[in-house]
């Protein structure tokens, strides 16, 4: 398996790859691999015949606040990870590669970015936007692939690769989770043992919402008793806990097949996401 830096370099890869006749899956990531990734580098591997995973963790979609200096970064186990699970090659470009000096180009996806996520961190799906047309457009893989764990930033691409007609199908991987229920993420490693308890409670409350949501119980009571729950199990804050349909992201009022139950909370300083189908 091939760890590339160089952006000639690796697009002749992907040129060479095409010219053979070869079907090419991208999977981005910020690297810190875990068994989420790998489900999706397993998918992209049923999907395609040559399998690209990034590794870059993208300084325009952290706040000022955010975890960008701390973010773990951990290329050597990433690429043996990776390379376990098929991947062919690693695109791990450096900050100045992907922003050299004089970048000015920004990407807003409207609407999709502003609520949720987007209204508790200003910027960052912008960041994310930009960040992704470019790996997508630098590489042209016949697919790439993201995970349902961050739900509005895959409905964001979805409709950005539509809108910019970028000829990438996206596809969606469903969420891997621990045998206690929490979602994997690559923020878990911030937890400490008490948080580490509590923070399953993240999927079970979201279950126990989807219930009353199913058996018709009134939303918005439904989820200020959800949002207090987790406080009384000791969340250090809710962002949101939502009940959206899943492509627009609007809020919806009374149970609709096809919605979709998002919730950010921090436990002590980690903020972490997670989201289920009703
Ligand atoms: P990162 O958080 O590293 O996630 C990379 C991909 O893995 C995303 O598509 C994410 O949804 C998926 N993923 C993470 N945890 C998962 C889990 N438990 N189950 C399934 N999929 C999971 O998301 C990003 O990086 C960045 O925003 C990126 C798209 C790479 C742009 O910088």
């Amino acid at each position: 398996m091939q760890i590339i830096s160089n952006l000639p370099e690796y697009r002749s890869l992907l040129q060479r790859w095409r010219a053979e006749g070869l079907r090419t899956a991208l999977v981005p990531t910020m690297g810190a691999l875990h068994a989420g990734h790998m489900a999706l580098a397993s998918y992209a591997r049923g999907h395609a015949d040559k399998v690209v995973m990034s590794v870059f963790v993208n300084p325009t979609q952290f706040g000022p606040n955010e975890d960008f200096d701390r973010y773990p970064r951990t290329l050597e186990a990433d690429a043996a990870l990776a390379k376990a699970h098929g991947v062919d090659a690693i695109w791990a470009p450096d900050v100045a590669t992907m922003y050299p000096q004089g970048f000015a180009t920004s990407v807003h996806v409207v609407k999709l970015g502003d609520g949720l996520c987007g209204a508790h961190r200003p910027g960052h799906f912008d960041g994310v936007a930009t960040v992704v047309s470019k790996l997508l457009l630098q590489a042209m893989p016949d697919i790439a692939c993201f995970g349902e764990k961050d739900f509005q930033q895959l409905a964001i691409i979805k409709r950005m690769v539509t809108d910019l007609d970028i000829p990438v199908a996206i596809h969606g991987v469903p969420i891997v989770r621990e045998d206690d229920g929490l979602a994997l993420s690559s923020r878990n490693r911030y937890l400490g043992a008490p948080e580490r308890d509590i923070a399953p409670m993240l999927h079970s409350i979201l279950n126990h919402v989807a219930d009353d949501l199913r058996a018709k119980e009134p939303v918005t009571q439904t989820l200020n008793h959800a949002g207090d729950m987790l406080l009384d199990a000791g969340f250090a804050s809710v962002d949101y806990i939502a009940y959206v349909d899943s492509y627009s992201l609007l809020p919806l009022e009374r149970f609709t097949a096809g919605g979709r139950l998002l919730v950010a909370a921090y436990l002590g300083k980690t903020r972490l996401i997670d989201n289920i189908e009703v």
